[in-house]
Parts: C-alpha cells; sequence; structure tokens
C-alpha cells in the first residue's frame, strides 16, 4: 500500500471558497431548454412546463447560479425574441448550432424557473452580433424597478420586481473562428469596454465578466487576454476561462493528470491579469470565472452526423463513465485549490447537453457519474479553502511529469462546525494509506466518509440504473487531530468530519 501524509492548518488558507464556484450552465442548444428542462407535456410538468423531476436534481446539486443563455448560441441572440406572449414569439435560425429555437421559454420563464432550484442568473449580453445599445437596454428591462419604458415593458411582462441579476458575461468565446461576429482582442475589447460602461451606468451594482480565450490550446492565447484587459480593465471584474478535457487516446494515467492542464492555465491567467495591473498600476485585481469546464469529447463523432436546422436535436450527449467521474473530481479540487483567484465558475453545461443530468423524452431523468463528485463539492466544498501539504509518490504520463498519485484538499467549514477532505488516487494499482494532520484544529467525529471505487473505468449510469455513484466507507479513524483512512486504487473520495467545539 502506498504512503501519503498531507498537513493542514488553520494558519495556513488560500481563501474563503465563493458559492458561486459550484455554477452551472444552461444554453439554449440541443435538448438543454426543450426536452430538458422545459417539456410542457411530460407527466411531471409544472404550469409553465418545467419539469419538477428534473428540478429535482438540480435542486440536489445545490447550484448557486446558472450561467444563461450561451454559450456559441448567445452571439446571434436577440433576447426581445422571447419575451411578451408566447404565441407572438418568432422562430429563428440559431446559426451557432444550426438548429431552429422556438423561443417558447425566454429570460422571464427562465428567471422564474432558477428561483425555483434556488440558482441565481450569470446573465451574458450578445457582443456577436449586437453592441452596446443592445448591452445597456437588456440591463434597464431587467435591472431597472420600473417607471422607463424598458423597465415598465418587463413589468407589463409580468414581473413587477427588477430581475436584479448581479453577474452578467460580456458576450462568449469572442476569439473563436467559429464565433458569429468573432473579433480581433483589441477590437472585443473596446467593445466590451463601451458596453459595460453603459451597463454599469444603468445598474453599479452588476459584476462583469469579460472574455478571456476559450481554451488555453487557442493560437492567441495569453496575448488576447494581456490586450483585451489593456482595453477594458476600468469596467470589468473577471475574466473568463474555458476549457474540456477529453480521453481521445485511451491513456487513463495520462487523462486523470489532466487536471493539472486545468491549474497551468488558471496560473497563466492569473499571470496575466496581474502583469496588466501592474502595466496600469492599479489598486484593482482582476479575479477569475472559470465559466465553461468539463470532460467533452464523447458525443463527438455522433454530433458531426447531425442534421441541420431541427428544433432540439440531441448534441453533446456525451454519456460519462467512471474515469471522467474522477477527472472531474480533481478538476473540483483544483478549482478549491485556486480559490483565491477562481471566484466564479460553471460546470457546462446542467441538462442533456455535456451534463450532470439526462432526461428521456416523456420518460425519466437520471444522474450521470459525474453529477456525484460535482454534488459532493457543491454540499460539502463550501468555507475556508486549507493550503494542503502533501508528501506523496508521483509518475510521469505522456503530457505531465511528476503527477502526484494524491489529489486533496481540506475545507474548514465553521458555520457546518465541520472539516471536509476531497481526495482522489489516481493509481489503479495501490491502495493509499492516507494520514491528514490537522494540527491546531481540533477533531471531533466522524461525521461521513463516502467513496466512488471499484468500478470498471469505462463503467455508465443509464436510466434504467446508477450505477457508479457513491458508497459509505468504514476504513476511518481519527486520533490526536490526525484523520488516517485507506483510499481505495482509483477512487474519489469525501471525508467529513466534526469539529471539536
Ligand atoms: O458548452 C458548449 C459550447 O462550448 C458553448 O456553446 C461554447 O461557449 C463552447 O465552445
Amino acid at each position: 500500500m502506498m504512503k501519503a501524509n498531507m498537513q493542514v492548518s488553520k494558519n495556513f488558507q488560500i481563501s474563503k471558497i465563493e458559492d458561486r464556484l459550484y455554477g452551472s450552465f444552461i444554453e439554449h442548444m440541443g435538448r438543454a431548454v426543450y426536452e430538458g428542462i422545459y417539456e410542457p407535456t411530460h407527466p411531471t410538468a409544472d404550469d409553465n412546463g418545467f419539469r419538477n423531476d428534473v428540478k429535482e436534481l438540480v435542486k440536489e446539486l445545490n447550484i448557486p447560479l446558472v450561467r444563461y443563455p450561451g454559450g456559441n448560441f448567445l452571439s446571434g441572440y436577440n433576447w426581445e425574441d422571447g419575451i411578451g406572449p408566447r404565441e407572438n414569439r418568432p422562430k429563428r435560425l440559431d446559426l451557432a448550432w444550426r438548429t431552429i429555437e422556438t423561443n417558447e421559454v425566454g429570460m422571464h420563464e427562465f428567471f422564474d424557473w432558477s428561483k425555483e432550484v434556488n440558482a441565481e442568473v450569470n446573465m451574458a449580453v450578445n457582443l456577436g452580433t449586437r453592441g452596446v445599445d443592445d448591452a445597456r437596454r437588456i440591463v434597464e428591462y431587467c435591472n431597472f424597478p420600473g417607471g422607463t419604458e424598458l423597465s415598465d415593458l418587463r413589468r407589463q411582462n409580468g414581473h413587477e420586481e427588477p430581475f436584479a441579476i448581479k453577474t452578467w458575461c460580456l458576450g462568449n468565446e469572442m476569439d473563436g473562428p467559429w464565433q458569429i461576429g468573432q473579433k480581433a482582442a483589441v477590437d472585443y475589447g473596446k467593445l466590451a469596454a463601451q458596453a459595460g460602461k453603459a451597463m454599469k451606468l444603468v445598474d453599479d451594482s452588476i459584476e462583469l465578466v469579460l472574455c478571456g480565450s476559450s481554451s488555453s490550446e487557442m493560437p492567441t492565447f495569453a496575448s488576447w487576454e494581456a490586450e483585451v484587459l489593456d482595453e477594458a480593465y476600468e469596467y470589468v471584474d473577471y475574466l473568463s476561462l474555458h476549457r474540456y478535457y477529453g480521453n481521445q487516446e485511451n491513456d487513463l494515467e495520462n487523462y486523470l493528470a489532466k487536471s493539472i492542464d486545468m491549474d497551468n492555465f488558471i496560473k497563466s491567467v492569473v499571470a496575466v491579469c496581474d502583469y496588466v495591473k501592474a502595466k496600469k498600476k492599479s489598486n484593482k485585481t482582476i479575479n477569475l470565472s472559470f465559466d465553461e469546464w468539463n470532460v467533452w469529447y464523447h458525443s463527438n463523432e455522433q454530433d458531426s452526423k447531425n442534421e441541420p436546422w431541427q428544433i432540439a436535436p440531441p448534441l453533446l450527449e456525451d454519456i460519462y463513465n467512471f474515469e471522467d467521474a474522477l477527472l472531474i473530481g480533481c478538476l473540483l479540487i483544483t478549482l478549491m485549490k485556486n480559490s483565491d483567484r477562481v471566484k466564479i465558475a460553471c460546470l457546462a453545461q446542467l441538462v442533456n447537453v455535456i451534463a450532470p443530468i439526462m432526461t428521456e423524452k416523456d420518460g425519466r431523468t437520471w444522474r450521470q457519474t459525474i453529477f456525484y463528485p460535482f454534488m459532493q463539492a457543491s454540499l460539502y466544498g463550501r468555507g475556508i479553502a486549507l493550503t494542503p501539504n502533501i508528501q506523496v509518490d508521483s509518475y510521469n504520463s505522456r503530457d505531465f511529469d511528476n503527477v502526484p498519485y494524491l489529489e486533496s484538499i481540506a475545507v474548514l467549514n465553521e458555520e457546518e462546525n465541520e472539516v471536509v477532505i476531497f481526495a482522489v488516487n489516481r493509481s489503479k494499482d495501490d491502495a493509499i494509506d492516507f494520514e491528514c494532520d490537522f494540527y491546531d484544529i481540533s477533531l471531533g467525529d466522524v461525521i461521513d466518509f463516502s467513496e466512488m471505487a471499484g468500478f470498471d473505468i469505462k463503467a455508465i449510469n443509464t436510466s434504467a440504473e446508477e450505477v457508479v455513484k457513491p458508497s459509505p466507507s468504514e476504513e476511518i479513524r481519527v486520533e490526536n487531530n490526525v484523520v488516517s483512512a485507506k483510499l481505495k486504487p482509483l477512487s474519489w473520495n469525501v471525508i467529513r468530519v466534526a469539529l471539536n467545539q
């Protein structure tokens, strides 16, 4: 058995973890909205046509924030198409996914749904086909109390009170050649600055997310970040990061190491933000919004055969396996470890489209393998992330050197009177004899030790059976503020221990 030691102390804190780290994302694409959250003919549909069975699963995930309405869809979207009486709403071509958008669901319906699942909306403004005028108009429509044409239109459409949307994205992936209205960095930076300025003149309580690169693989990565920040630094609060992973090579050791890529990506973007801060001699710090992250590759081949101009065709319907859940665990721990600068993150996406939750038309809903690590992190990864000092063996993989077999972090949650350890054992051969010394944190009893382990790495869940899910483990003890546990080979572990009062 391999040994691993971790030491933490309440004097060595990374940061308080923001609730918005456990956000998610619903785009008008595929079956995310239609046949996903919304299906008026479904037996569980509520009066507004939204599926109650889906709402229940979303609530299990305890999501504080949902990004909406896109994604690539955003860059050709006119939000006015989705307001007012449904019978008057136009059907439109969605050029991003080459489908037909019926506009049956728009911002009012989505806002009501988000309230029911206890989440805030992270709204995005279209800076692909639209600009400053539209950006200020949508903020006025959503957030201004009343007495103007746009705010009164919102009231007339059924929302007397403002939506009070706090977090706003300034476009989506504006560096991408696939993006409608793609822009050069300087052009996007100037547009985002002016749009952001106008939006904050309407409501100075909002927070703005500037588009970073679509991924760290983009040829303009890092210079894009520097240039857009150069133009818009004064007006924005966060810079976005997007990254999807896959195991195309079918190389498990390398796949599970891909959280190191996420860590490097975050640290590089922090470096650019701070470079621009220094260059501008500014006192303001730009934080990060990792507003698209997930595994995305299983559905690529299927999607390449998709026929255009359908309404809500199945798109990006990745079926996740156990190894994906392990990587998601490593990525969640990486986000927590960087919570001093990553203040917002959105698992992309939430229902049917690269999603933890799947639905059948007229039928069941079910939890994918990745549902569980995300749910447990969202439920228990709240509080203060403690700096993990870890000694463990490491390995070299195709793309990464010195990959530690153990990925772990501890979170101190004084409000709930507990500490929580999240840990992934990346070894397929060895269990880890794990000891975590909490030094100056006085520990009581174990509340719960939950593990996901022992499954075939390619095992999946289906609507008929959720095979891959956590189960309790007994192999744990706490003595003298030291937690000792056995972490099985290839496992995701969540250990909750009470604080001594
Ligand atoms: O989440 C799916 C797509 O991935 C989004 O529309 C886009 O922003 C990204 O390229």
